[in-house]
This record gives C-alpha cells, sequence and structure tokens, in this order.
C-alpha cells in the first residue's frame, strides 16, 4: 500500500528538477499526477516515463484560464482531483537598490500571483472530493533575508503568508495548506551560480552540503499525506541547518 493510494495530484513546475522528483515519489506511492509546466517537452518525457499514472498539460502559473484547463485535464483523465504542489517558481537576483521593476514584477507574477491562482483553481475540486492538501513551495528566502534576493523573498514571504491564511480559510473543508521551505537544492535553478561561491556556501552549513530534490520531495510526500493529517498552516525547512544560528566564518 502507498501513501498516495487513490489520490490525484496536480503539480506544477513538473517538467524539470524538483518538480518532476516530486511527481516520482507521489507516483511511486500510489498517487496519479499532472505535471503542469511551461515546457512542453520536457514535461512530455516526465509524464511519459511515468506512464499511465501521470499526464502532462501546458500550464502558465501566471494565467488562470490554463490553471482551469490543466484542473480539467485532471477531472477528465483520473476523475477527480485533490492535492496541489505549487511548485513552479523563477528566481531573480539583484539588489533593492538596481533591480528592475520588470523583474521585480515578473518575479512576483510568477512566484506569488502563480501560487496564489493555483490555490484558487483547485479549491472547488478539493471541496468536490471533500477534502484534500496544497503543498505550496517556498524557500529559506521566505523566512529571512538573503543579500541580492528582493523579489525572490518578497515573493517567497509571500507564498509562506498565503498558507496561512488559506490554511485557515479551508480547514474547515478538510483542505490543509502548508509550505515546504528548501535551503539551496542542487538543480537546473542553481546551475547558472559561481562554483566558488557555491563551495563556500556549502562549506558554512552545518550539514556542510546543499540538499537534493529528493530530500525535498520527502517534505512534500509528508504534507501531501495522511501522515501529517494534523498538521496545517506552517512551514517545513529543509535548509542542512542554515537558518539554525548565525555561521561565523569556519
Ligand atoms: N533550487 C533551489 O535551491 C531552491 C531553493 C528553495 C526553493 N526553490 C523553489 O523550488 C521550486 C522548484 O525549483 P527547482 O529548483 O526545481 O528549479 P527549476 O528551475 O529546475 O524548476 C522550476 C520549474 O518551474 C517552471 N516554471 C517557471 N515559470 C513557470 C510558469 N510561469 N508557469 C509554469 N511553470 C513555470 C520551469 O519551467 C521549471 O520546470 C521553485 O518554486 C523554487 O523557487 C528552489
Amino acid at each position: 500500500m502507498g501513501k498516495m493510494d487513490g489520490r490525484v495530484v496536480l503539480v506544477s513546475g513538473g517538467a524539470r528538477g524538483q518538480g518532476a522528483e516530486h511527481a516520482r515519489l507521489l507516483v511511486a506511492e500510489g498517487a496519479r499526477v499532472v505535471l503542469g509546466d511551461l515546457l512542453d517537452e520536457e514535461g512530455r518525457a516526465v509524464a511519459e516515463e511515468l506512464g499511465e499514472h501521470a499526464r502532462f498539460c501546458h500550464l502558465d502559473v501566471r494565467l488562470p484560464q490554463e490553471w482551469a484547463r490543466a484542473v480539467e485535464t485532471a477531472r477528465e483523465a483520473f476523475g477527480a482531483l485533490d492535492g496541489l504542489v505549487n511548485n513552479a517558481g523563477v528566481l531573480s537576483i539583484g539588489y533593492a537598490a538596481e533591480m528592475p521593476v520588470e523583474e521585480f514584477r515578473h518575479t512576483v507574477e510568477v512566484n506569488q500571483v502563480g501560487t496564489f491562482l493555483g490555490m484558487q483553481a483547485v479549491v472547488p475540486s478539493l471541496r468536490a472530493a471533500g477534502g484534500g492538501t496544497i503543498v505550496n513551495v517556498s524557500s529559506t528566502a521566505g523566512l529571512s533575508g538573503d543579500r541580492g534576493l528582493i523579489a525572490y523573498s518578497a515573493s517567497k514571504f509571500a507564498v509562506n503568508g498565503m498558507t496561512r491564511v488559506a490554511a485557515m480559510e479551508l480547514g474547515p473543508d478538510r483542505i490543509r495548506v502548508n509550505s515546504v521551505c528548501p535551503g539551496v537544492i542542487a538543480s537546473d535553478m542553481t546551475e547558472g551560480f559561481r562554483s566558488d561561491m557555491m563551495s563556500a556556501l556549502a562549506a558554512q552549513l552545518p550539514l556542510g552540503r546543499f540538499g537534493s530534490a529528493d530530500e525535498v520531495s520527502r517534505l512534500v510526500l509528508f504534507l501531501a499525506s495522511d501522515d501529517s493529517s494534523y498538521v496545517t498552516g506552517t512551514e517545513l525547512v529543509a535548509d542542512g541547518g542554515r537558518l539554525a544560528g548565525i555561521l561565523p566564518p569556519r
């Protein structure tokens, strides 16, 4: 028996990176998934790999009509929808004093407005299913300040705030809403960082290394499954100890 038997989960940003890994683990635990992403080719390849348990649907999380289509894909293919992993996101790097407003707006539009639209799109299906789970992907940048992440941090703090509000509003419908806050996870998103800066950063962490996607997937599974049946409106952090305290140079 899997922890997600009988469940149907929509995973945004599921074409690669952490989203694809979350989908793999959810399917391994018995779920059927719809992967939504801008990246059609990669998304179709992941869905193909997962076979009859998965479908791909083109999704730009900024657009309500595309969310509606993704929800419809789940209902047509699997008859219902009772879970969402709001994982799609973009990183932007730039100091507050210099960041172009267009870039700030784009980051907020994808990470913050996209997360809001995802929750709004799935609520009717989750209510119809008699309850469900929403896992919003935030970041340690949604709990603590990081130099150079003004827009990203604004959007991820908002994700944590919306998680709490939605949990309060949807609890009576037996819909649990939580967020995960990964620290630095090796993925396409972090590939562009300077390697000397990355090694120095990893060495500072209490666990001395960055995380991997599957280490976040296990938190997502926990929050999406009945293992977390009394958990709602909170954040789970997986950051190798980064936020545990101030790290002096070694
Ligand atoms: N990698 C890290 O260190 C790290 C740390 C903390 C949080 N996160 C968060 O984890 C999530 C997954 O990131 P990742 O590390 O797998 O990076 P990634 O870049 O590999 O994955 C992000 C996915 O989101 C998709 N996406 C981007 N804009 C979209 C849009 N408008 N509509 C639909 N899909 C869109 C991308 O195509 C991609 O498939 C993101 O929300 C990210 O902010 C990442």
